[in-house]
């Protein structure tokens, strides 16, 4: 009996169950996010395909990356003429194109910019990949995401299903920093993050924690944690002082993200996820970062919030109005037109 679990445990090293693979295309791949997710997205199990796009820089990250001994194949794309080569094919599209934001900066300040960059893109995608998944890093995604929205709509090829915008670093910091705080592993941490990705719409829910936070953490206590989760990008945009904002732990947390959405793809659901997508489900706004149940065909139901305690409430409350006014600036910029 040994003996034959033995055979089976080498037999099935030699031949692994072997999962479904995609085309991923990364768009801004040159840059501080793009080029450590490059590198993830090109150990990730699941690729078949790297495209790697940017209007700067993608034949060194190309040739570098191409050189991991692992099986994605990889190609560099360089401006807009190969945009539409990288994206034919993709069944997930991967975007933190545009500026970060600079000590003093919040995530609007980059709207002017980005707006453009994430619509441009958008719509080579419409032309291009119309089914593929398509997550937005580029900030403010309380904005970026309406924008992406409404170009897909113009185009006929709308699927809220398949539209994200990427908050899996609110989450993956909560889990860091509820897990120092507990003296736990934050891989054994869960701690829901819902709203928007800027300053009070991001809402994490300490109370849902698990395991969850002892009696001997006061209230003052978890009022400085969620501020704390709420600011921590612009820890890290201070703490770079000027040259840059997150983009390992960014990276970090979009391959997982990614992961999950390929997963979900392959068949292996149900996936359960964070993101900011287009449902009035949940919390009664157009667009809202919720847990999502993740299928083959992307978002199969936008779970409920659960519980909330009374200062998550409050907050709640006290951020629809700002979420609000960054969707209506993405929908107003697309409305507006060139
Ligand atoms: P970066 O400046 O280092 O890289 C941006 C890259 O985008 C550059 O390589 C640039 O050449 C490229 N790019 C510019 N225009 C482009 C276009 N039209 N097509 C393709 N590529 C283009 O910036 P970084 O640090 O990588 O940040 C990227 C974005 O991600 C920023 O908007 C930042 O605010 C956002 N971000 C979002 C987070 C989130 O949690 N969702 C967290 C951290 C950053």
């Amino acid at each position: 009996m040994a003996a034959l679990n033995r055979i089976q445990k080498i037999a099935s090293h030699l031949d692994p169950p072997k999962p479904n693979k995609f085309k991923v295309a990364l768009l801004g791949a040159a840059g501080g996010i793009g080029q450590p997710l490059s590198m993830l997205l090109k150990m990730s199990a699941y690729v078949s395909d790297l495209a790697l796009y940017d209007v700067a820089n993608t034949p060194g990250v190309a040739a570098d990356v191409s050189h991991m001994s692992t099986g994605a194949r990889v190609k560099g794309y360089l401006g807009a003429e190969q945009l539409p080569a990288a994206l034919a094919g993709a069944n997930l599209v991967v975007i933190p194109a545009g500026v970060p934001r600079k000590p003093g900066m919040t995530r609007d300040d980059l709207f002017n910019i980005n707006a453009g960059i994430v619509k441009g893109l958008i719509e080579a995608i419409a032309a291009h990949c119309p089914t593929a998944w398509v997550a937005i890093i580029s900030n403010p995604v309380n904005s970026t995401v309406p924008i992406a929205a409404e170009v897909l709509q113009r185009a006929g090829v709308l699927d809220p299903k398949r539209l994200f915008g990427v908050t899996t670093l609110d989450v993956v910091r909560a889990e860091a920093f509820v897990g120092e705080l507990l003296g736990v592993d934050p891989r054994d941490v869960s701690v829901p993050v819902v709203g928007g990705h800027a300053g009070i719409t991001i809402l994490p829910l300490l109370s849902q924690a698990r395991p969850p936070l002892p009696a001997s953490v006061s209230p003052e206590q978890r009022k400085a944690l969620m501020a704390r989760i709420q600011d921590a990008g612009t820890e890290v945009v201070q703490a770079k002082a000027g040259t840059g904002s997150a983009t390992l732990s960014m990276a970090y947390a979009a391959a997982r993200f990614a992961d999950s959405c390929l997963r979900a793809m392959s068949g292996e659901g149900p996936v359960t996820e964070y993101a900011y997508v287009r449902s009035e489900a949940v919390a009664g706004l157009p667009y809202f970062s919720s847990p999502l149940r993740l299928g083959k065909g992307g978002v199969e139901e936008v779970l409920p919030l659960g519980a909330m305690d009374e200062l998550e409430a409050a907050n709640f409350e006290a951020m629809k109005a700002e979420l609000m006014g960054s969707i209506n600036k993405g929908v107003e910029f697309v409305a507006k037109g060139p």
